[in-house]
C-alpha cells in the first residue's frame, strides 16, 4: 500500500505562474483574471534561486513577499517550489564540483537546468540552506498551501557522472556488498578480466567500446541513482516539514527514469503530482503516422502509473498550449476541445487537482515557444475561454473528488525489471512491445487496469482485489515475489505471464534452472527451447519478437500452439490450475489481439458494458465513491462519436438525465453518474 498523507477535498484548479517574468504592474490583474476563470492556486518560484540568494549567503525575500502578500489579498493560494533545479551562476562558478558530468567526464555548465548532482556534499549543503531559509520564511504564510520539491527530479537527464557520483557509487556498492569478493561475484567480473582488486577501481559507468558495459554494474547503477535522488528529496522534505503549517502538503512533479517513484512518495512526500503533456504525441517528425496509434490517449498510461504511486494525485503542469523550445520540440496548438479533453483525461485517471502550464507564454528564453493559456499579447483568447469552461465542468465533478478508479485487472511491474530492461536490449524489446500492446488492448476494449509495483515486501492483499494479474515479462524473479504470486493464485487469482519469465536473479545474472525458473511450479511448463523469431515465423501476428517453446508438465493444458517454423504444433499458450486459481503462460510477447482474447477467456472484457458501450475511439474510465459510480467518456477523435447508455444516468456537466445514444462532439467529453 502506498502512503498518501494529503488529499484534495474538492476538485481544485491551479496554474503555473512566474511573477519574475512579468512587470509587477501585471500581477494583480493576472490574479484577478485567474480567479475570474476559476483558478484558485498558483505554483511559483521553482526556478527562482537567483532571486532569493543573488550572492552566496545573502537572502532576499522582498520580491516574493510582495507577490505572496498580493496572493493573500486576492485570495489565491500558493504552492511554493524549492529552487534547486536551477543553481545560480555564482554557485556553479565558485563550486564546479556540484556540476553533473556527461559519461565521459565533461562537466555540464551554467544555463539550462538540472546541471547539478544530488551527490555533491557542497550542493546538498547549499540546497539544504536555501530550503531552510524558504521554509522558515514562508512556512507560516497563510497564502501557502503546499510545497513542491525541486522540479521534475531526474528530468533532462537521469544519469550522473561527476566525481561526487563516482565516490558515492563506490560507497553505495561498498555498503551493499561489504567485500570486493562479494561485488566481483555479483557483477560476474571474472568475465573479460573485469575483476576489481581495490575499491578505488570501482566507478559509475565510463565510456567503453560498443556499449559493452557490465550489465550487473548498470543494474546497480540505476538503483544507486534512484537512491541518490530519493535521499536528496527527503533531505528537503524533512526541512520543510519542520516549518510548514499542519495540513500543507509536500509534493514533487513528474515521473522520470532511474527513480523508484513509489519509494519517493512513501519516504518523502504527502502527495504526488504528474506533469501531463499529451501534445508530445503530435511532436513534428516524431508524430505517429498510423491511425491505430493511440496518440495523445497514450498519456493515460502515464496517468495510470502515477495513480499506482499515489491513488489521488495532482497534475502540477497540464498542457494548455502548443509546446516547443527554441531549439527543439515543435508541437501544434491544442485543437479547440483538446485542452479540456487532456485535462479531463487526467481527472478521469485519478487527478483531483489540475494546474495548467502556464498562465502566459514567456516572451524570452529557451521556452518562449512553450505556449501557455494566454499568448504574448495578453488578450483573452480561445484557450482562456476553454479554461473557464473547464473550470465550470470541474465544479460539477466535486462528487468525483477522491473517488477510486475501477480496474478489471492488475498490470504487475517492479523496478528491478524496469531497470533491467533499460540495459538489456532483449528484455527491452519485449517489454516495450507488450506493455504498449496491453495498454492498447485495454483502451480499445474498455477494459481498464491498475499498475501494481511489486517489491519483496508486497503483501498478498495488494493483489487480492484483482481477478486477473498480467506480469508480462518478469525476467528478474525473486523467491519472495514467486511466493507472493503463488499465494495470489492459490487464493483464486488468474496470473498471466509471457516469455522470458524467471530468467534472471536479483543481480541480473541468468539462473541455471529450467525456465521459467522460480515460476515453473506456477506455470507448470518447461521451456526447453527458445528463439528470436525470424521474418515469416510470425506466430502471433503483430508480435514477431520472441518465442519460448513450452512443454506442458503434468496437469497443464495447452490452449494454443505455434503455427509455423520448426516448432510448429508445440505449445504457445498453456493453463495450469493451482489451488483455487490458475496460471496462463504465453510463450511470446503480447499482441493487442492476443490480449483481447485473454480478456475474453478470463471473463474480464468490457466490465462496464451493462451500463455503457462505446466505439474504440472513445476512452471509458470509471471512478467510484461511497456507493456512487461515475463514467468518463473521452472522445479522442476529431469527429463525432456515439456512445450508448443502457441505464438511466445523469450527465454531471448539466445535471440532466441521459440514456440511450449520446453523441460526443469532436474531442468532446462527458461524465455520467449511474442513477439508482
Ligand atoms: C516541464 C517543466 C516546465 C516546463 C515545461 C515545458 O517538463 O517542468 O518547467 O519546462 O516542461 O517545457
Amino acid at each position: 500500500m502506498q502512503t498518501q498523507t494529503f488529499q484534495w477535498r474538492e476538485m481544485t484548479l491551479g496554474v503555473c505562474y512566474y511573477p519574475e517574468h512579468w512587470p509587477k504592474a501585471l500581477w494583480r490583474e493576472d490574479l484577478r483574471r485567474m480567479k475570474e476563470v476559476g483558478i484558485s492556486a498558483v505554483r511559483v518560484a521553482e526556478f527562482a534561486w537567483a532571486i532569493f540568494e543573488p550572492c552566496e549567503g545573502d537572502f532576499h525575500f522582498d520580491f516574493f513577499d510582495e507577490f505572496l502578500d498580493l496572493c493573500e489579498e486576492e485570495k489565491v493560494k500558493v504552492i511554493l517550489g524549492t529552487p534547486t533545479a536551477t543553481p545560480p551562476a555564482w554557485l556553479t562558478e565558485k563550486y564546479p564540483e556540484v556540476l553533473n558530468a556527461l559519461r565521459d567526464g565533461t562537466l555540464l555548465r551554467h544555463g539550462a537546468r538540472r546541471q547539478y548532482t544530488y551527490n555533491s556534499p557542497v550542493y546538498r549543503r547549499l540546497s539544504a540552506r536555501i530550503v531552510e531559509q524558504l521554509a522558515r520564511h514562508y512556512g507560516q504564510h497563510s497564502a501557502v498551501v503546499g510545497w513542491q520539491i525541486d522540479n521534475e527530479l531526474n528530468c533532462e537527464t537521469d544519469e550522473f557522472y561527476s566525481e561526487a557520483d563516482h565516490a558515492a557509487f563506490r560507497a553505495f556498492v561498498q555498503n551493499k556488498y561489504g567485500t570486493l569478493d562479494a561485488l566481483n561475484e555479483a557483477w560476474g567480473t571474472v568475465f573479460w578480466s573485469e575483476t576489481y582488486t581495490d575499491w578505488s577501481q570501482v566507478h559509475c559507468p565510463r565510456p567503453v567500446l560498443n556499449g559493452g558495459y557490465n550489465p550487473h554494474l548498470l543494474l546497480d547503477y540505476s538503483r544507486f541513482v534512484s537512491e541518490s535522488c530519493i535521499s536528496f528529496a527527503k533531505m528537503q522534505a524533512d526541512i520543510i516539514r519542520e516549518h510548514k503549517k499542519p495540513g500543507d502538503f509536500i509534493t514533487t512533479n513528474g515521473l522520470f527514469g532511474n527513480l523508484d517513484n513509489h519509494r519517493l512518495q512513501n519516504e518523502a512526500l504527502d502527495v504526488y503530482c504528474y506533469d501531463s503533456y499529451p501534445d508530445f504525441a503530435f511532436e513534428l517528425d516524431k508524430s505517429p503516422k498510423t491511425s491505430t496509434d493511440l496518440n495523445d490517449r497514450k498519456w493515460s498510461r502515464n496517468l495510470i502509473e502515477t495513480r499506482s504511486v499515489c491513488p489521488h494525485f495532482g497534475i502540477m503542469e497540464q498542457q494548455s498550449g502548443g509546446g516547443g523550445w527554441v531549439n527543439r520540440m515543435e508541437m501544434p496548438a491544442p485543437r479547440p476541445g483538446q485542452l479540456t479533453l487532456w485535462a479531463m483525461q487526467s481527472v478521469a485517471q485519478g487527478a483531483d487537482f489540475i494546474s495548467f502550464f502556464r498562465w502566459r507564454t514567456c516572451t524570452f528564453g529557451t521556452e518562449m515557444y512553450w505556449h501557455g493559456i494566454l499568448d504574448y499579447d495578453n488578450r483573452d483568447n480561445r484557450k482562456l475561454a476553454e479554461v473557464r469552461e473547464f473550470s465550470r465542468l470541474l465544479r460539477t465533478l466535486d462528487g468525483v473528488c477522491g473517488a477510486e478508479n475501477v480496474a478489471a485487472f492488475a498490470l504487475l511491474k517492479d523496478y528491478d525489471n524496469e531497470w533491467d530492461a533499460r540495459l538489456d536490449a532483449f528484455h527491452r524489446r519485449i517489454k516495450k512491445h507488450s506493455e504498449a500492446e496491453i495498454f492498447a488492448a485495454s483502451e480499445l476494449n474498455h477494459t481498464p487496469y491498475d499498475a501494481v509495483y511489486l517489491t519483496d515486501g508486497t503483501e498478498p492483499q495488494a493483489l487480492s482485489k484483482y481477478a486477473v494479474a498480467i506480469y508480462p515479462h518478469p525476467v528478474i524473479m525473486t523467491e519472495k515475489r514467486a511466493k507472493l504470486l503463488k499465494a495470489y493464485v492459490e487464493n483464486g487469482g488468474t496470473l498471466i505471464v509471457g516469455c522470458r519469465a524467471g530468467l534472471k536473479d536479483i543481480r541480473g545474472q541468468e539462473v541455471m534452472l529450467p525456465q521459467p525458473g522460480l515460476l515453473q511450479e506456477l506455470t507448470g511448463t518447461d521451456v526447453r527451447d527458445f528463439t528470436f523469431t525470424s521474418p515469416g515465423e510470425d506466430n502471433d501476428p503483430g508480435t514477431p519478437i520472441w518465442n519460448d517453446i513450452l512443454t506442458p508438465l503434468d496437469g497443464t493444458a495447452v490452449l494454443d500452439t505455434y503455427k509455423t517454423s520448426y516448432y510448429k504444433g508445440e505449445a504457445s499458450l498453456t493453463e495450469h490450475r493451482l489451488g483455487r486459481g490458475r496460471v496462463l503462460h504465453l510463450g511470446s510477447a503480447f499482441s493487442r489481439d492476443r490480449v483481447c482474447k485473454l480478456f475474453a477467456y478470463t471473463g474480464i472484457l468490457e466490465p462496464f458494458s451493462a451500463w455503457v458501450t462505446a466505439p474504440e475511439g472513445v476512452e471509458l474510465v470509471m471512478r467510484e465513491n461511497a456507493g456512487r459510480s461515475f463514467i468518463f467518456a473521452l472522445n479522442f477523435q476529431p469527429y463525432e462519436q456515439t456512445i450508448t447508455l443502457k441505464k438511466p444516468s445523469i450527465l454531471l456537466y448539466t445535471g440532466e438525465r441521459a440514456e440511450g445514444d449520446i453523441i460526443l462532439p469532436p474531442f468532446g467529453t462527458a461524465v455520467f453518474e449511474e442513477q439508482d
